[in-house]
């Protein structure tokens, strides 16, 4: 299940981190926000070191839709009651200066990375929530964004509205990556062990440093900062379909990108000669019935029936409980620590704005931006109320022992598939092989002990409380878990 991106894009191995060196400041994690990071904080002079458990550009940025925009679904409005305009507008102004730090770094840095200047739109196929985008429409001009409401897109079916913003953007995220990465000191394959203070411990070597940014997706620590009570993850689908059907004449490139608000609403975007189908969006841990690579490929049937997949890959995205991401110091203990997460389903733009806001932190420029994305403005006890409400499955009882199952248990499994098996009063996931081989792990989360559940579209054991994931064979695939399961 190879990405689109991942096609051409071959990006330079770098030397795993040994012995002891110091700098001003460590990242950690070399994906988009923390290369970005990096990259911003070494133009303005600091030392910095980047720590990537695996490849750079391995995780998410990889996966992403690629599309660089200050449309997030529908929340200028919601913002604007919620937080009251001041707020909304500095969501607005970030997002939007993120767009122009893109255009810059591309010119100035000559990155050959197919940015192409591009409209963004929502849609909805219903009546009733044409009102509702005519709305965010006018929330979003109100907050400076030049956005306006239409019934007139390229989409081939008709749309009751949507939101058109212009001056949007959309790039191929990894060859940006490759050369935003060129020339900063990173070291690959060099998982963090912990941090205390200014001091960063690898399993090679250390690092010791004025500030700490943690950029690893979902923050690996517990306590303090307490991510893991204001932070879910869901997963999401992409397929890379052509729809050419030169007979036909009925091949299908939009110029402008897509986001449906309806139930099965699409997000659509070409690249490559390609359309990019995405959506089937589930809390992760919820998909044990699967199928929605299938689903999505008969959305797409349903549009192009000559459609044929040439690429597939999933997502997977933290969310926060307003919809608004964490940026800036991780916690009040911890005053040299900074944070960028809970992008939600909008990576690119949240990583350049967390950038800038992290950049100008550490080099004590002021952000007229960065109050609203505050990690301060989490107050534990609404939040894990919220959480709780959520309808999270806490299950700390599971065994932590791996011991043999009768074999009539695993005759019974077909194989190719996975699932949950009780065995005197003790719970195992099971995994048959097409070949038989029969692979049995722990589903306790070590993490904080919640049961995985298994995702029959990604063979993966999966946690519904915080998002991490595991192979069938138990390594770990996402955080916030640190360790594979047994
Ligand atoms: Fe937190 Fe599994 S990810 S318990």
């Amino acid at each position: 299940m190879k990405s689109l991106w991942t096609k051409h894009t071959v990006i330079p191995k770098r030397e795993r981190l040994t012995g002891e060196i110091k700098t001003e400041t460590a990242v950690i994690g070399g994906g988009m926000a923390g290369l970005l990071t990096a990259r911003l904080l070494a133009e303005s002079g600091v030392s910095v070191v980047v720590l990537e458990a695996a490849r750079i550009g391995s995780g998410q940025t990889k996966h992403t839709t690629a599309k660089i925009t200050s449309q997030h679904g529908l929340i200028y409005d919601r913002l604007a009651e919620q937080f009251g305009m001041e707020a909304a507008g500095q969501y607005a102004a970030a997002n939007e200066k993120a767009i122009s730090e893109y255009r810059r770094m591309v010119k100035e840095y000559g990155i050959d990375c197919h940015f192409t200047e591009s409209s963004a739109y929502l849609y909805s196929c219903e009546n009733r929530k044409a009102k509702e985008l005519a709305k965010e429409a006018e929330g979003a001009k109100a907050l400076g964004i030049t956005a306006e409401f239409t019934t007139k897109t390229e989409l081939p079916f008709p749309v009751a509205g949507a939101v058109c913003f212009h001056g949007q953007a959309h790039f191929h995220p990894l060859e940006f990556l490759k050369r935003v990465a060129e020339g900063l000191t990173i070291y690959e394959k060099t998982p963090v062990l912990s941090v205390e203070g200014g001091l960063v411990r690898t399993d090679g070597g250390t690092v010791t440093a004025e500030q700490v940014v943690f950029a690893t997706h979902y923050p690996f620590i517990n306590v303090p900062g307490y991510y893991f009570m204001r932070m879910y993850q869901e997963r999401s689908y992409v397929l890379a379909v052509d729809t050419e059907n030169p007979a036909k004449g009925n091949g299908f490139l939009p110029e402008g990108m897509y986001y449906g608000v309806d139930q099965n609403g699409l997000s659509l975007r070409s690249a490559d000669g390609l359309v990019l189908v995405g959506g089937e969006s589930h809390r992760t841990g919820e998909n044990r019935e699967g199928g929605r690579y299938q689903k999505l490929m008969e959305q797409a049937k349903g549009l192009w029936p000559d459609c044929e997949e040439r690429f597939r890959w999933s997502a997977q995205d933290c969310m926060t409980l307003d919809g608004v991401p964490y940026i800036g110091k991780f916690s009040a203990a911890t005053p040299n620590w900074y944070v960028a997460t809970g992008f939600g389903k909008w990576g690119m733009t949240s990583s350049m704005a967390a950038a800038m806001m992290i950049r100008d932190a550490i080099t004590g420029r002021e952000n007229p931006n960065a109050k609203v994305f505050s990690p301060e403005r989490f107050t534990p006890s609404a939040s894990a109320k919220n959480f709780i409400s959520g309808g999270l499955h806490m299950v700390r009882d599971l065994s932590r022992e791996i011991f043999a199952l009768p074999r009539a248990m695993t005759e019974e499994l077909p194989c190719g598939h996975g699932g949950v098996v009780e065995y005197e009063g003790k719970k195992v996931g099971v995994y048959k092989e097409e070949n038989g081989e029969i692979h049995v792990v722990s589903v306790r989360c070590p993490h904080m002990g919640c049961q995985l559940e298994w995702n029959p579209d990604e063979k993966s054991w999966d946690c519904p409380c915080h998002g991490s994931r595991f192979d069938y064979r138990g390594k770990r695939i996402d955080n916030p878990a640190q360790e594979g399961i047994k």
